[in-house]
């Protein structure tokens, strides 16, 4: 009989792609997936460690968890509880401390293992922890990806050597690694067989790629020209991007190449030299004004988003003028802005000047209402506009799709229901609180 598999997936995008890795690894032990955890032989939490916030909400979801295990304990069922990802890799040990009910505790690189882990777990009184850093790249003993729908998140950079004083990322994903090309150019071929038309390149510093190729080490330039050649590909995307990666060569393929969208996630956390500076950013404020000023030069309709930190350690008030000034000026359409949280083990949560949560809160209202405005008046201005939409998932009502513009915005059409998994022109005619509406152009015609 089928056996069943919940994963709750926290965090960024990668840890999207590995949820669904994990579920492609364990499909041969017979598990398929539900959409809750009363009834799932097996739950995964795949969790992050960005933000105090997103850690500590694991372990209250575990306090739910376990709740559910000894109910089904008490009908003579089993589940398997397993919590993966980054809070795995930093706290493996205190999870089982504090949770002891939990069985397999696994990091991100070793999920490849999972099958040997359920095992061990099904023979084992006790937990199993798996949080290594094996030598083995975890990518050569996936199988294929399994494709929902047409767009894709392929990760072919992970890991992150540069330090920024505030992140946790260097310490539980490891040191940089970047697939090798023929490997990628592989599995995007895969995926444009099963129809997959837009993919999303993944890594914590995907600019960083420096993938072995047939002569020698490719750039990210590089890889995406040749994925750009593969027939169906029609969309090209990358996150996240450091700024002191972002070559000349990758802004010329934004200039040259049409399938990579105009849309750029480009974090800078702060737009004060001082703070960019204690950050370990490794470049100051004209240095980001710069590439904007390149980027633009070279696709003009590009369109960036953005991270903000809010209250970093010694952050005075003119330091967070720079940063309302540099959002300014910028103008992004799209950002996500935190208050700064001291995460254990990081350079940046030993410093004294801690900045007053009352502070942190009060600069990040002042600058998200600013941000906000920003995002509305890209919003507004877009209304008119013809777009090509892919629209890969059906909307609430009967007929209605919907998909994401060029520039990330989610899009939703209504009577062409039938069209799904296909890039379409549509105008834009009004602006939702977090959507636009179109209505299609022409007479159902295809974007190239
Ligand atoms: N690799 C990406 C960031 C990954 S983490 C980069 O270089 O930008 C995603 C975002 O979380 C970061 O951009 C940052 O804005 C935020 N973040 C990371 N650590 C944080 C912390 N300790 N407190 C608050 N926000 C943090
Ligand atoms: Fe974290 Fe900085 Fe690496 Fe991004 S570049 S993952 S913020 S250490
Ligand atoms: Fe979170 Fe780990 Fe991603 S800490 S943001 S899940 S790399």
């Amino acid at each position: 009989m089928a056996k069943k598999l919940f994963i709750k997936t926290y965090g960024c995008q990668m840890n999207v792609y590995d949820s669904a890795r994990m579920a492609d690894v364990l499909a041969p032990l017979g598990y398929g997936e539900t959409d809750g955890p009363e009834d799932a032989d097996m739950v995964i939490l795949n969790t992050c460690h960005i933000r105090e916030k997103a850690a500590e909400k694991v372990f209250s979801e575990l306090g739910r968890l376990k709740a559910i295990k000894r109910r089904r304990h008490e009908c003579g069922e089993t589940m398997i509880l397993a919590v993966a990802g980054c809070v795995a890799q930093a706290e493996g040990e205190e999870i089982l401390r504090r949770a002891p009910f939990v069985d397999i505790v696994l990091g991100p690189q070793t999920y490849h293992r999972l099958p040997e882990m359920v095992a061990r777990a099904a023979r084992a009184g006790g937990a199993v922890l798996d949080t290594e850093f094996p030598l083995e790249a975890k990518f050569d003993f996936l199988p294929a990806p399994r494709v929902e729908g047409a767009a894709a998140f392929l990760s072919v950079q992970e890991g992150c050597d540069k330090f920024c004083s505030f992140c946790v990322v260097p310490y539980t994903r490891g040191a940089e690694y970047s697939r090798p090309a023929a490997a990628v150019l592989a599995e995007a071929r895969a995926l444009a067989a099963e129809g997959v038309v837009e993919l999303t390149l993944l890594g914590q510093n995907v600019n960083a790629y420096h993938g072995e190729g047939a002569d020698g080490e490719w750039t990210l330039a590089r890889l995406i020209r040749e994925l750009a050649e593969i027939d169906g590909i029609g969309r090209i995307r990358y996150t996240t991007s450091h700024p002191t990666d972002l070559d000349d060569e990758l802004i010329a393929v934004h200039a040259e190449i049409d399938k990579v969208m105009p849309y750029l996630h480009l974090p800078v956390q702060s737009g004060a030299d001082r703070i960019l500076s204690a950050m370990n950013r490794r470049h100051d404020r004209a240095f980001y004004l710069r590439l904007v000023d390149k980027l633009k030069a070279a696709r003009p309709d590009l369109a960036l988003s953005s991270d903000f930190i809010v209250g970093f350690p010694g952050e005075s008030d003119a330091d967070f003028a720079d940063t309302l000034d540099l959002a300014r000026r910028v103008g992004f359409v799209q950002t996500y802005s935190f208050k700064y949280s001291p995460r254990p083990g990081t350079p940046a949560a030993a410093h004294e000047t801690q900045v007053p949560e009352a502070v942190k809160d009060e600069r990040l209202a002042a600058l998200q209402a600013l941000l906000n405005e920003n995002t509305a008046a890209f919003n507004h201005a877009s209304v008119g506009r013809v777009m090509a939409v892919l629209f890969d998932r059906p909307g609430r009502h009967p007929g209605q799709l919907v998909g994401r513009s060029p520039y990330m915005q989610p899009v939703h059409v209504e009577g062409v229901g039938h069209l799904i998994n296909r890039v379409l022109p549509v105008r834009i005619t009004r602006v939702h609180p977090n959507s636009l509406a179109a209505e299609p152009v022409g007479n159902e015609r295809e974007c190239a």
